[in-house]
């Protein structure tokens, strides 16, 4: 469907649960104020929003968290939103370190049509300070496993204050001889994030050392722009949120773990669907005319945004 500026909105992140086994220092869930298990909505539930979604326009779906596989029963939960008449993509982002190789396979089984990988270093040491947790090695046998089995795979690597060209330039050997999108993401102000990123830095240094060719086709449905690099096999990408807004052509809204409709990353509005849960009549209703009134742009350039990013998976 169509929101009040003409965009045309076909995407819903679902967050499966606002709690997460990592605890990075730019996220950083907050343990005593996670959500309680007897107001997160059932999958029953998820798949009643979902088919009223599917009945206004929204066909592609990102599951997201906190961090998702922690939630039991969310590959079945995939499954059946893959097999919903009208879905067309159903995509996960994770930080990869809870899948055995059988969840993969399972997952590659049920038609998973791409898995995002947080990785923001290749570096144990630095790995181990941003996120908290000494696994990289599990995470990158992961994503090797899922590439090799044919799973389309993305990895998502925040640009913060602190981050190097040096570590820009390792990560990638992650594209070198795979066809992955490797993207850098401007760290965003929210709840417990600073503004304080190196992405213009970052972006200057690449040009000056590597040539960059534009890649017009769709790599999904964000906001990443996407560049090939000659030599290497896989793809580079951008997410600019502050300096390169994509708000004009944001087709997305969000749902929380507990049902909470969110139009937008910055803006706090939004509707809660639990009490509409019983007439899905009245929930398509609603949820078409919360849709409609999406506010036009953020405000990251000026403002900190109150958005708590586990409850909202991104
Ligand atoms: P795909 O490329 O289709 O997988 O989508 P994606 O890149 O949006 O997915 P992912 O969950 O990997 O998100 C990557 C980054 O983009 C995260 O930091 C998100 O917070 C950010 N992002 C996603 N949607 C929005 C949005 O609507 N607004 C802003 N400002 N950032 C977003
Ligand atoms: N700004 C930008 N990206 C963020 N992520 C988490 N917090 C922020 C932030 N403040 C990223 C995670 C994950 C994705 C869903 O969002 O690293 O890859």
């Amino acid at each position: 469907m169509q929101d009040s500026f003409g965009r045309n909105i076909n995407y819903m992140r679902i967050s499966l649960t606002d709690r997460c086994n990592y605890a990075c220092y730019y996220c950083k869930p907050d343990i005593s104020k996670h959500l309680c298990h007897s107001d997160i909505l059932t999958y029953e539930q998820l798949l009643d929003i979902c088919r009223c979604a599917i009945t206004l326009g929204i066909t592609r779906f990102k599951i997201t968290g906190g961090e998702p596989t922690l939630r039991k029963g969310y590959i079945d939960f995939i499954r059946r939103l893959k097999e919903l008449d009208g879905v067309e993509q159903v995509t996960l982002t994770t930080n990869g370190s809870l899948f055995s190789f059988t969840d993969l396979d399972e997952l590659k089984k049920i038609g998973l049509d791409c898995i995002n990988f947080s990785i923001d270093t290749l570096d144990e040491s630095e790995y181990l300070k941003i996120c908290k947790k000494n696994n990289l090695k599990k995470v990158l046998s992961n994503l090797e496993y899922a590439y090799q089995i044919g799973i389309f795979v993305k990895v998502n690597c925040v640009v913060d204050n602190l981050f190097t060209f040096s570590r820009f330039e390792s990560m990638l050997e992650l594209i070198k001889d795979k066809k992955i999108a490797l993207r850098y993401i401007e760290l965003m102000p929210l709840k417990y994030s600073d503004r304080n990123t190196k992405m213009n830095e970052l972006i200057e240094c690449v040009q000056k050392n590597y040539t960059l060719n534009a890649y017009n086709n769709k790599l999904g449905n964000g906001p990443a722009h996407y560049y090939t690099i000659p030599e290497f096999k896989g793809y580079i990408g951008f997410i600019e949120a502050l300096h390169n807004k994509f708000c004009g052509d944001c087709n997305r809204i969000r749902l929380s773990s507990v049902g909470r409709l969110k139009l937008c990353l910055f803006h706090s509005d939004g509707v809660d669907l639990k009490p509409y849960l019983n007439d899905l009549e009245e929930l398509e209703k609603v949820m078409k005319e919360w849709i409609f009134k999406k506010p036009k742009e953020h405000h990251f350039e000026e403002e900190h945004s109150s958005t708590v990013m586990n409850e909202i998976g991104g």
